[in-house]
């Protein structure tokens, strides 16, 4: 029965699956309490207007977007920066700057679906709104190094760009917006060619054409001598001499925190997400070809939905793709060493007693399950042991004519007669 599959593109998260992506949850929000952010929730469904306004061809083609039956055209949100910069244009709006938000969830885009790449998957998102300064941009790099370290990953590296190099260039030869993000979006795809033409066509000069292409070739890890080229390949373009100054400040400030962050610079580097206006960068792994992270600056975007003018700059992480690398990296989850209790009634009659016992335990905060399928004690002891259940309260006639139960510990095998007020101090 096809109905009984999930939906193209969509997963179910079974325990083992649902308990590492909660895993780095926990590590994403301790992240951002390290980093200073505060956590906002969001709805998933937005006004498909607000996620269209700067979201680039390439995820506007993308959305889950529908009418609602009250006739509003809606969409599932495809990321979480369109309604975080809603919130700081609107309701916190007065709020003193610098404004550090976290949010963390499901987003939705009509990707082809292959590893790595689904329909409906989870981001850990940082923005850092108020702040037109490098310390800012060299902030979101560090906090993402930070979450790869937190979860165990090896051997991420950070590519950077700088959209305001290239865009510098192309404004400079009066090139219009929409032609600069078609341009964008095919640099995004490495569609060079297209690209180029795209620039001849409208008309740039021969010089601004050179400076292009010479840029999309100029990449590398000696990255303070990359973006020292940059500025020599973009003399006299005034914007994009100042972008390469910008993007030098960055790294400088990155290196002079001693992160021992791997980057290269890729002059020519693009992203698919039209509201960039200055650093851009992604965190891959080798093992795996796609992003596990990207991000950059926004300058404009908050402005565009009627607040007031904001520099800003974020970052969203694929949870899904960092639990595949931790996957292929045989990155182990830290241990939390569990107490966790069975109560078994050896007579169906001591259920309450049992009920009693269960709610003691779990109100001293231990992990306790019930025996809820009436079975024999070597059956139920068992199954707790397939479980990996430390310990057993067993309640027998005998012992509970004494007020007592027994306490069974699981892994050594051994077990002794405690009365009842004194089970908690047992468990350990
Ligand atoms: P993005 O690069 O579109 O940026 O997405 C961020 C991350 O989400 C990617 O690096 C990748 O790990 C993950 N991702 C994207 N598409 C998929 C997919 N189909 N399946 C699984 N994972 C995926 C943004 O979303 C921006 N909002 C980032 C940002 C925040 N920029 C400034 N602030």
């Amino acid at each position: 029965m096809s109905q009984l599959k999930t939906v193209r593109g969509m997963r179910d998260f079974l325990p083992e699956e649902a308990k590492r992506m909660k895993y780095i949850e926990a590590k994403a929000r301790r992240v951002a309490e390290l980093y200073g952010y505060q956590e906002i929730i969001t709805p998933v469904v937005e006004s498909y207007e607000l996620l269209a306004a700067k979201a680039g061809e390439e995820i506007r083609s993308r959305m889950f977007a529908f009418r609602d039956l009250g006739d509003r055209m809606v969409a599932l949100r495809p990321e979480f920066t369109a309604s975080v910069a809603r919130i700081v244009a609107t309701a916190l709006k007065n709020e003193p700057k610098p404004l550090r938000l976290f949010s963390v969830g499901s987003v939705y885009r009509y990707d082809e679906p292959q590893k790595g790449r689904y329909r409906e998957f989870w981001q850990s998102n940082y923005e850092l709104m108020g702040s037109k300064k490098p310390e800012a941009d060299a902030e979101i790099i560090m906090l993402t190094n930070s979450l790869m370290k937190s979860v165990g990953l090896r051997n991420c590296t950070f590519k950077i760009g700088h959209v305001g190099v290239l865009r510098g260039v192309m404004t400079e030869e009066n090139l219009y917006e929409d032609t600069q993000n078609a341009v964008m979006q095919l640099m995004d795809k490495k569609q060079y060619d297209e690209a180029f033409k795209l620039v001849k066509d409208a008309k740039a000069k021969e010089k601004c054409v050179k400076t292009l292409k010479k840029l999309a070739e100029l990449k590398g890890g000696g990255v303070f001598e990359i973006a020292e080229r940059i500025k020599e390949y973009v003399k006299g373009y005034e914007k994009a001499e100042a972008a390469a100054e910008n993007l030098y400040e960055i790294l400088k400030l990155i290196s002079e925190s001693k992160s021992k962050i791997a980057a290269v610079v890729d002059a020519g580097f693009a992203r698919g997400l039209e509201y960039y206006t200055g650093m851009i960068f992604e965190v891959t792994v080798p093992e795996i070809d796609i992003a596990l992270g990207g991000g950059g600056r926004y300058d404009r975007l908050i402005e565009l939905f009627g607040g007031e003018p904001t520099p800003a700059v974020g970052v969203a992480h694929g949870i899904d793709r960092i639990m595949l690398a931790m996957q292929t990296q045989k990155t182990p989850l830290e241990k939390k060493e569990e107490r966790r209790v069975v109560v078994i009634p050896t007579k169906n009659e001591f259920i309450g007693r049992a009920m009693e016992i269960s709610r003691m335990l779990r109100d001293a905060d231990i992990p306790t399950e019930v025996e809820v399928m009436g079975r024999k004690i070597a059956k139920a002891l068992e199954d707790a042991d397939r479980r990996r259940i430390k310990y057993a309260v067993i309640i027998g006639e005998k012992e509970l004519k004494e007020g007592s139960v027994v306490v069974r510990d699981l892994t050594k095998r051994e077990q002794k007669t405690v009365e009842i007020e004194k089970v908690i101090e047992e468990i350990v």
